[in-house]
């Protein structure tokens, strides 16, 4: 299987810098230049250092910080103010990415074969450079897990083509991030015939931090082969991935991601910051802290990383949060959740205006009042003229060639009238299939034995597919090739 995904390319920029952490940094002074450092007065308080520069944080009341172990912990446990350093020597990777030179970073690199590349030095500048008030306001509606009968009737109820619409008159679309067990096809292949983007969660849902290369592979690649052979996407229109839990998994997971030709990861998420993060390309180091781990260290030209920024307001209780079903709002009223979106929006609208991100799992959607809150939210939303509601690779598409809001009517992927190939709808009546599940390795503790339900508009496989097995034909273990090798 030859994929090819030339079509992400393209415009010019310099870089500037604005945007500051929460809370203050004071004068501390990384004594490396990444890693986390204890302060020298405060118990609580230590430094995530990125590039030199210290992003303080502070262990919830009660706890310190563990300057050898590097995490939070109980008073009479934690070792307490700076340690020595120790200087490792482990084999220095020889495609390290180093931090952002914008000299050497461009949209239109001069050799129209390169891949274009975008960084800036705290990751909050606009791509071109374009004044934020001509920056159209991007959100981008994201859906992770299955797809089922447990929300797919929300789905429609919220993608309702009359109700919300850009200022096109299109649709608003969103990204949904299939994962396998428990998924309807029939449904996932409706949401792809009207528009939606579908990209990989993985089969399992499992974290997959640390996991082999050969399991992310099994785990996204195969998820991307299902989605093939069973709602009948195309795997050219799967552009994208994101990690269960929000989980990445290091170097192997982008190896994956760039070997078997993915386009775009949304995995890392950022912490609280006056500044949104823009998204980004993997050519240089990030440049935000990686709360999360597994952040990726190498380079990985071209290949685009959609951060997931926090949510928040200043004051309120109820957290931060990248999904939003994980911030503490379901005992507010809808008028309350209205009032907190609005503010959480406007950091990215009166600021740098990046993409501003509504990530959801099923769970939100299964509480009235966060239902209408965010109706509400939408509403007053779809009411602004520079707002527009986007998929992923469609954000993307605008970032790769920037241009002012008074010429987006020339962006043919943002205009729903200039869709070809519209992928055929799905059945009425679907196979509903009941087949016997086997785990991949006998007596796998993970994963039980048993009997499944699977639907689809294709014809029942022989065994529920499954991590090795994504056709179901319970033979050979799949093998999948790379198309691309790295660097
Ligand atoms: C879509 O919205 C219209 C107008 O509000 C309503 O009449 C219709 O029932 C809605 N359709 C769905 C599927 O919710
Ligand atoms: C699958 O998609 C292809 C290409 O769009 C189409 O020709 C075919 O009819 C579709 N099959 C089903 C069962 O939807």
């Amino acid at each position: 299987m030859v994929r090819v995904h030339g079509a992400l390319l393209a415009a010019g920029l310099l870089c500037l810098a604005a945007g500051q952490n929460l809370p203050d940094s004071g004068d501390f002074e990384c004594p490396q230049s990444d890693g986390m450092f204890a302060d020298p007065t405060n118990c609580r308080k230590f430094y995530s250092c990125v590039d030199s520069y210290p992003h303080s944080s502070l262990c919830p009341a009660g706890l310190h910080w563990h300057a050898i172990d590097k995490q939070c912990t109980y008073k009479n446990l934690a070792v307490c103010g700076p340690q020595e350093i120790e200087v490792t020597t482990t084999t220095p990777d020889p495609y390290a990415a180093s931090a952002c030179d914008p000299a050497r970073c461009s949209l239109t690199p001069v050799d129209p074969a390169e891949p274009g590349c975008f960084c800036s030095k705290d990751g909050t500048r606009i791509p071109g450079d374009i004044d934020p008030k001509e920056t159209p306001q991007m959100v981008i509606l994201s859906l992770d897990g299955a797809v089922n009968g447990q929300n797919y009737e929300h789905y429609l109820a919220l993608f309702n083509d009359t109700v919300y619409k850009n200022p096109n008159e299109c649709p608003m679309r969103a990204t949904f991030f299939v994962s396998h067990e428990y998924s309807n096809y029939q449904m996932v292949q409706d949401l792809y015939h009207k528009g939606h983007e579908i990209a990989v969660n993985s089969i399992t849902s499992r974290q997959l931090q640390g996991q082999t290369y050969e399991e992310w592979v099994q785990e996204m690649v195969g998820m991307r082969s299902m989605l093939a052979k069973w709602a009948n996407v195309s795997e050219f229109d799967i552009f994208g991935m994101r990690a269960p839990r929000l989980k990445p998994g290091d170097n192997r997971q982008f190896d994956v991601l760039l070997e078997h030709g993915f386009a775009w990861d949304s995995s890392i998420p950022v912490p609280p910051l006056r500044v949104p993060i823009w998204p980004y390309t993997l050519d240089y180091k990030i440049s935000h802290e990686c709360r999360s781990g597994g952040c990726p260290t190498s380079q990985y030209p071209g290949v685009w990383e959609i951060p997931l920024n926090s949510h928040y307001v200043q004051g309120y209780d109820g957290g931060h949060c990248p999904y939003l079903d994980q911030c503490v709002l379901f005992n507010y009223e809808p008028a309350e959740i209205l009032t907190w979106f609005k503010e959480d929006f406007n950091r990215h609208y009166e600021s740098n205006r990046a993409p501003y991100q509504l990530s959801f799992h099923t769970n939100w959607f299964n509480e009235a009042n966060l239902i209408e809150g965010l109706n509400l939210f939408l509403q007053w939303l779809n009411q602004k003229d520079d707002v527009w509601f986007v998929t992923m690779t469609q954000a993307l598409y605008w970032m790769t060639d920037p241009i002012p809001i008074n010429q987006l009517a020339q962006l043919d992927q943002w205009d729903c009238r200039k869709r070809k190939d519209i992928p055929e709808p799905a059945c009425n009546l679907p196979n509903t299939c009941r087949i016997s599940f086997k785990p991949p390795k006998d007596g796998d503790p993970a994963w039980v034995p048993g009997t499944r339900y699977f639907t689809t508009c294709f014809s029942c496989p022989k065994q529920y597919p499954w991590l090795y097995d994504s056709d179901g034909d319970a033979g050979q273990p799949d093998i999948y090739e790379s198309v691309q090798f790295k660097k």
